[in-house]
This record gives C-alpha cells, structure tokens and sequence, in this order.
C-alpha cells in the first residue's frame, strides 16, 4: 500500500507530545511491514533548512481565492528500513512557519493565523503528491492541524491520481480541534455549502476537527477506552454525537512504544543499561538521577519520577493547584523523594519551582529534556501519571519497560496498559486509581510507598511484569492496516 502520512508533528524534526512519536513510529512499522510511506510535515524554521535537501522547483496551492506558492524539502526518516526508506517532505512558507514554535510561542500561544497556516498545509500535500507522481492509496491525517485534508479529498480533490485514494483520520487529543472564527473560511476556497455539509460549523465557529473526522473514510483514537470515553459528554469535548454518530467508522487502536529508543536493554542516555534479569543498572540510573537533581544519594527511600506537559489534562491542578494540591501534604508525610520534569501553563511551572524552594524531597527542572526523560523513566521506583483524561499516553508504557510501575488514573490508554496491583492474587503492573481528587492521589502514592517498604518482593515481580510486556508498533501497524483496507478503494 501507498501511505501517506500528515501531520504537524513527527520525531526528531518537530515534537511538542506524543503525537510526533506517535507519527514516526507508525510509519517506521509500516514500513517495515513492506508498505510504501511518505510523510508530509510543515518546515518550522527550527528544522534546519541545510540538512534536508531541496526540491525543483516549486508548489503552487490553491488557497485563499488565489494561490501560495511554497517549495519543498525533503529527507528521509532517520531508522528507516535500508530496503524501504521513507521520505520526508517539508512544506515551506516563511510567512507561516517561519517563526519560533509550531503552534504557538511564549507571548502568542495559539498563533492568531493557524487556520491559515494548517489549511495551507493540509491542501499543499495534492499538490505535493502531484508533483511527485505519487499517488496515495491511504491519505492518513493526525490531529485538527492536519484534519481539513479528508475535507479536500472528498470535495474537490479526489479525482486524477487520487480518484482510488481513501482517508483516515486519527485522534490524538479530543482536547484540541483547532476552532477559530469562521471568517477564516475562505482560505480553504471551499464553498460555503461545504462549511455546512462537511461539518465545519460549530455555534457560528468553524472547527477544524470536527468536519475531518465527518469526512474522513475511517477515523480512529489512539486507545479502545478513550474511543468509548469519547462518545460520552463527559470526554467527548462536545464532539461525542459527530463520534456517536460514525458508529463502527469509529475504533481505538492503541499506540505502541519505539523500542529502539524506550529500551533500558539498550539505552544510551542511562549511566548503565539493564533488563529483567539483572537491575543492577536500575539502581545506578537512581543514584545518577538523584544526583542531577541534588537530592540526597539513597537507594532505600521510593523515587516517584514525573514527566509531563503541564496543562490540566495531565492532574496538574488536582497536584500543585493552589488550594488544594496533593504534592505538599505528600512530601510532607511521606518518606520518599519527588522528581518532575515539563514546560508547560506558567502557574505551575512557578508553583513547582516554588514547591522545590520549600521541600528538600521535591526537585523540579522546568523545561525540555530527552536526556533527563529517559533517566527519570529509568531511575524512579515510581511514574506518576493522573490524568483528567488520556487518549492513549506514552511515558506510562515507557515506564512499565523501564520497570517503573506507574501510579495512574483508570481512564483511556492508561487504563487500557495499566493492571492494578493485587496483593493477594499477586498480579498487576502498576497503581490505579478512580477519582481524580487530591486524596485519591494522595492515597494511592501512600499505598504505593507503603507497598515499597512492607511488600517489596512484590514490587520487584510487579517491576519484571511490567518489563516483559509487549507495546511494540508491529502490533499496532497491523490494527492500523486492517482499517486501511477496510476503506481502500473507497474513492
Ligand atoms: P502527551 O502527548 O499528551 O503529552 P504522551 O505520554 O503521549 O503525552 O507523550 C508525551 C511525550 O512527550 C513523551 O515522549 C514524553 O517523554 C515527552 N515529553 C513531555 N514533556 C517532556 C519534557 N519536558 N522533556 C522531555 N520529554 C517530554
Ligand atoms: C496525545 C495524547 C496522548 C497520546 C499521544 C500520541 O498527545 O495526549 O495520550 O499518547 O497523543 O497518540
């Protein structure tokens, strides 16, 4: 099959979560599956422009009732199988991505002109495949930036080379559907019947998301639990009827981990490398983690280690919020040592750097890092990870390699790859919890350390558990194949 992949995301060019894992390593799998993939993504000018190569001439899109001319770069994906490489192609358009940040930056955080900018992308890709005389038989879509693309295929674009091309769009974050005034419209050169029929109207807005995931063949999110939360009211954000309404179009495929990279067997950013069998290394990427946060060098007291955005999507506000954050009471009645990394909604970046001024068992790095996010996965004794919601979560699954049970709440992927412990039937991976209330998440990381001190042998057989759990994409791939050919030919 011939693939294509959208997305304004992908590892290593541009990457603000999991969707940019989420994307490369997909296609990585596919590839290596025997699948022809190609992946189109913006070029931020953080991506620098000297390492790609450039191609001929130049692309002319159809937008805004004239047309934006952009060239093209292009590379391929680093670890791509030697036999089957896949080509990246950035779009380029100095006035649109020709800035600091993909979406947004510190003083505009959602840049005023993304509709403009995510529509010129998703329509530049005909004309790229155009260009290149490649045709896909899947166009597949991540995310709103990237959802105005099954749009196009199915009014106006999917004649010529792409009369046999099907689409798929996939759901990482219900949380963002990229809603903007409907003045922005015009820009697609799409009618107005078309604003209403494919479902771009939303209370007198235009959303984005909304009229991909209408108009795409299939469509999908990243777990089977958070595809069921998300025809509820409770995490369908308002779009729990448009999912209700796609009945079995509808699925949730999990995501998988890039081995090659979450791997303690092999990683390169640990002091010492480790698998089930020997965790000496386990105990020196503690030590070494303690030490880069200037924490004092105990083996005996439990790590709880954190990476993550900083938004309230992750339990932020139930941990460090103002009133009511559980983190304090924690660190204050508990014996054990706190560690977070993230960037994210300057409130708690401040608070956490504030909490870590006022307790010597709670250290905090604002920022970005993949060195420390690997030595955190690898030296805590515990992940913590208490979502509002979760369409699928990566660093939890990180954790269970790495042999660090994960503390996290029941819902979305995190239910669906977390088992609770049970001390007398002797099984589970990790901690769960139902409510997401600052004394459930103070209950659950007592029980956690109360397990580490009193039921240790336990803790050890739940550390190789989790260790020999398979999330390798090969798995996922072939969910993600089955769907693509339930809608081939469609066009
Ligand atoms: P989300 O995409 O919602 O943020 P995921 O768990 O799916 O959640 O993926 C998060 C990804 O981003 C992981 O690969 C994680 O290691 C990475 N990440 C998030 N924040 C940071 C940070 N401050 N430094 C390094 N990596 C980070
Ligand atoms: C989103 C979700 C996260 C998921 C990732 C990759 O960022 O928040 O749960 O793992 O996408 O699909």
């Amino acid at each position: 099959m011939n693939i294509l992949m959208a997305a304004s995301e992908a590892v290593p060019f541009a990457k603000t979560g999991g969707l940019a894992d989420a994307v490369s390593a997909l296609s990585l799998a596919l590839a290596n599956l025997g699948h022809q993939v190609r992946i189109a993504l913006p070029r931020y000018y953080s991506i620098e422009r000297d390492k790609l190569e450039r191609m001929e001439g130049a692309l002319g899109v159809p937008v805004g009732g004239g047309e934006e001319w952009s060239a093209v770069y292009t590379t391929i994906l680093p670890g791509s199988p030697q036999k089957n490489p896949i080509p990246v192609y950035f779009i380029d358009h100095e006035q649109f991505f020709g800035r600091d940040g993909i979406y947004g930056s510190h003083g505009e955080p959602d840049f005023a002109d993304n509709p403009r900018r995510f529509i010129f992308f998703s329509r530049s890709i005909f004309q790229l495949c155009r260009k290149l005389a490649w045709y896909p038989d899947i166009l597949h879509s991540h995310d709103w930036p990237a959802a105005p693309a099954p749009v196009f295929l199915k009014y106006g674009e999917r004649t010529g080379g792409f009369a046999h091309t099907a689409s798929v769009l996939t759901v990482h974050n219900l949380g963002y559907q990229g809603i903007y005034s409907k003045d922005n419209f015009y820009y697609t050169n799409l009618g107005w019947d078309v604003f209403f029929n494919a479902g771009f109207d939303d209370w007198n807005m235009m959303n984005m998301l909304k009229a991909g995931l209408l108009s795409a063949d299939k469509i999908n999110t990243v777990s089977p639990t958070y595809a069921r939360e998300t025809q509820l009211s409770a995490h369908g954000f308002r779009l729990d009827g448009a999912l209700r309404y796609r009945g079995d179009d509808y699925t949730g495929i999990l995501n998988g981990i890039d081995t090659a990279i979450w791997n303690p067997r092999t990683d390169t950013y640990i002091p010492q490398t480790y698998s089930e069998k020997d965790m000496s290394g386990k105990a020196a990427g503690k030590a070494a983690l303690q030490r880069e946060f200037g924490l004092p060098l105990n083996p005996e007291v439990p790590l709880i280690g954190m990476v993550t955005r900083m938004t309230g999507q992750k339990g932020v506000g139930e941990l460090f919020g103002p009133n009511y954050g559980s983190a304090w009471s924690i660190c204050q009645d508990m014996e054990l040592q706190w560690v977070i990394l993230g960037t994210g909604e300057v409130w708690c970046e401040q608070e956490v750097l504030s909490l870590a001024s006022r307790l010597s068992n709670f250290k905090a790095r604002v920022g970005y890092s993949e060195e420390i996010s690997h030595l955190i996965e690898a030296g805590s004794d515990f992940f913590l990870m208490p979502s509002r919601y979760e369409p699928c979560g990566l660093n939890q699954m990180y954790s269970l390699a790495y042999g660090t049970p994960p503390i996290v709440r029941n819902t979305g992927g995190l239910a669906d790859t977390v088992e609770n412990f049970d001390e007398e039937a002797g099984v589970g991976t990790g901690f769960v919890f139902n409510d997401l209330t600052p004394s459930a998440i103070y209950n659950t990381v007592g029980w956690a350390v109360w397990a580490y001190y009193n039921r240790s042998d336990q803790i050890t057989a739940m550390r190789k558990r989790g260790m020999e759990q398979d999330f390798s994409w090969e798995r996922s791939a072939r969910k993600y194949l089955a769907m693509y050919q339930s809608c081939l030919g469609k066009g």
